[in-house]
């Protein structure tokens, strides 16, 4: 079969990697992938016309496929991908919009019980202004609108609340994302991410199949500097699995945000195949959801994948079929660490066009598998050459039985890949890495 993967990014890689393993995969389209894909074992990248994925996929003979971001999602990609006889993983457009709205998403939780921090939503400033004055700081406030990562303001005062209310919602930070905003309560603790199968169909449901199944937990770094310090970025590394998400705590995630949030989604009638990541602060008082993604994390899927004991496609297949229930997910044991190298600047102006240089003998010595974000193959006299071409360049992904053993070949493996301007944190997955408050 042929396999479609929507996406340019390092997840996208990941995830035509892991597809292309599959025996019964004769070749991964991916639409439109990356300088990664685009070296890729059975993967072929293919240009995109108008976001007509289906099209897409259709004329390349695709006859499953996997949506990697969010915008296509919101914007109703697996509808059409449905409506051209493609199954797909990722859910229909009703479905994503508990991404694509903050305030959808906390109305969702509130019905249906999911634990979660306590929060309000505005559309008038001068209401927004008083309410932020009224709970004083710390106080976060979140655009409702998909703002690609600019959208949510930790305000430890309340000077910065009300800049962050004026900011939003005069228009200026994040356009229409923000003319609603939704207001929270700022929870202390410890952030992981935990990604997870979900088939749900309002069929599936009468039948008793609908089904949640998350995957080991992870956790994205996404300060830009040593020690969680610096500016917010698209995730400098990630760790699979986190040790400090202990039994307790998964027991207390499976009954008081996974399940509430499988009922949810049955209950609203939704058709949502595809995966959901749950981003979680694990707080004196238990673990709290604090945003779902309708995808999986980039960089989580780069560490949580490579951990992955079972075909891929196999896992696609029971998640369409209503099957998801009967899957056995098998892990490997030990850690997968996965660090980002990213362009100098960045998070802020960087440049592109830099070629990446690997000395292939050293990272074939460490087992890590380099997975491809921000980068474009050329042909440069007569031979393949990736260049840079986006802010996260690329992550190192390596396993081993021991965390200690998984970071040393992961940082091995990114010591010998080189660009110029190249950046990455030195921590990730270290004790005093991950964000807390
Ligand atoms: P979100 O896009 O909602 O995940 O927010 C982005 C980041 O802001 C999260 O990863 C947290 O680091 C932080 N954050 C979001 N909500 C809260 C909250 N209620 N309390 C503390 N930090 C938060
Ligand atoms: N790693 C965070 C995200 O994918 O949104």
């Amino acid at each position: 079969m042929k396999v479609a993967v929507i996406g340019n990014g390092g997840r996208e890689h990941t995830i035509a990697w892991k597809i292309a393993q599959s025996s019964n995969v004769e070749e991964v389209i991916c639409i439109p992938g990356n300088g990664g894909t685009a070296l890729e074992n059975k993967c072929r990248n293919v240009e995109v016309q108008n976001s007509d994925y289906a099209g897409a996929a259709k004329a390349n003979g695709c006859t499953l496929a996997v949506v990697g971001p969010e915008n296509p999602l919101s914007e109703g990609a697996a509808d059409a991908l449905w409506a051209a006889g493609i199954p797909v993983i990722g859910p229909k457009k009703a479905g994503a919009q508990l991404e694509a709205s903050k305030d959808l998403a906390k109305a969702f939780m509130k019905k249906y019980g999911v634990a979660c921090a306590k929060s309000e939503t505005f559309t008038d400033e001068k209401s927004a202004l008083e309410y932020v004055e009224q709970q004083g700081a710390p106080i976060v406030i979140k655009a409702d609108g998909l703002a690609a990562g600019k959208g949510v303001v930790v305000a430890l005062t309340l000077d910065e609340a009300k800049q962050a209310v004026k900011d939003l919602m005069e228009g200026s930070a994040v356009g229409d994302a923000g003319k609603k905003i939704v207001i929270e309560e700022y929870l202390r603790g410890v952030e992981i991410s935990v990604l997870a199968a979900v088939s749900v169909t309002p069929e599936y449901a009468k039948e008793g199949k609908a089904a949640i199944a998350s995957f080991l937990s992870a956790r994205d770094h996404k300060r830009l500097l040593d020690g969680a310090k610096g500016p917010n970025t698209g995730g400098m590394g990630a760790i699979c699995p986190v040790d400090d998400f202990t039994e307790d705590l998964k027991k207390k995630f499976y009954e008081e945000i996974e399940f509430p949030t499988l009922r949810g989604l049955v209950e609203e009638g939704y058709d949502y195949r595809g995966f959901i990541f749950f981003g979680i602060m694990l707080t004196k008082d238990g673990p709290k959801a604090l945003e779902y993604n309708v995808r999986l994390g980039d960089p989580e899927t780069q560490a949580v994948l490579p951990m992955m004991d079972f075909d891929f496609v196999e896992m696609c297949q029971a998640i369409i079929d209503g099957n998801l229930k009967n899957f056995d997910f098998k892990w490997k044991s030990g850690y997968q660490v996965a660090p980002v190298a990213v362009s100098g600047g960045y998070p802020k102006a960087y440049k592109k066009g830099m070629t990446i240089s690997e000395d292939k003998a050293k990272v074939e010595e460490t087992g890590a598998k380099i997975f491809i974000a921000g980068a474009v193959a050329e042909s440069e006299s007569g031979k393949t050459v990736l260049k840079t071409s986006g802010g996260r360049v690329l992550a190192c992904s390596a396993h081993g039985s021991t965390f200690d053993e998984a970071w040393k070949k992961s940082y091995a493996a990114l010591e010998a890949v080189s660009f110029e301007g190249m950046f990455y944190r030195k921590d990730i997955g270290l004790p005093g890495a991950a964000e807390s408050n």
